[in-house]
């Protein structure tokens, strides 16, 4: 199995994207499924911008100094998306707001998504080697093991203060 560390964040993407379009594809009144998919990407996020956060970034930052500016963007929009993220795991989905956050949520993190995605990866895979991707990969892949999955666990929380008073 490749460890190569942008097929294994793109394939987050994939799965990501794909429950968001579950999300809008719901209906109005399908309110507990919608609360049960918002769970499911909140987890999903939440691993992801922490291995991205704690690894792929300053892995980056150090070894391609040229990306530096798009590494602090992507901490700040981590930043929303933890925020985001925090608010709606305590919200209940008949909250009259929860459907506006959650939209919300979707349309930062699938920008956020996109620019990885068609701008700074493409930049990443022309500096580095196949094998410091594969490094990279493979201590995300560990740290997966021990992320947090929801915002309110103590790591997760750590990542939001952090980026408030760094
Ligand atoms: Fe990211
Ligand atoms: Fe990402």
């Amino acid at each position: 199995m490749s460890t190569d560390a942008i097929v294994l964040l793109k394939d987050d993407h994939k799965e990501v994207r794909q429950l968001f379009r579950e999300f809008e594809q719901a209906g109005e009144n399908a309110t507990a499924r919608k609360g049960q998919l918002v769970r499911k990407i909140i987890e999903l996020l939440t691993i992801h911008t922490y291995i991205e956060n704690e690894v792929m970034y300053p892995e980056v930052r150090d070894l391609l100094p040229d990306v530096e500016t798009d590494v602090l963007e992507a901490y700040e929009e981590h930043h929303v998306a933890d925020v985001l993220c925090m608010e709606l795991w305590s919200m209940e989905p008949d909250d009259e707001r929860f459907d506006a956050k959650t939209t919300v949520l979707i349309e930062s993190v699938r920008h956020h998504m996109d620019e990885e995605e068609q701008e700074w990866f493409p930049k990443v895979r022309e500096g580095l080697g196949r094998a410091q991707l594969q490094e990279i990969g493979a201590k995300m892949i560990e740290l997966k093991e021990t992320a947090p999955r929801k915002p309110t666990q103590p790591s997760a929380l750590k990542k939001a203060i952090d980026a408030l008073i760094s």
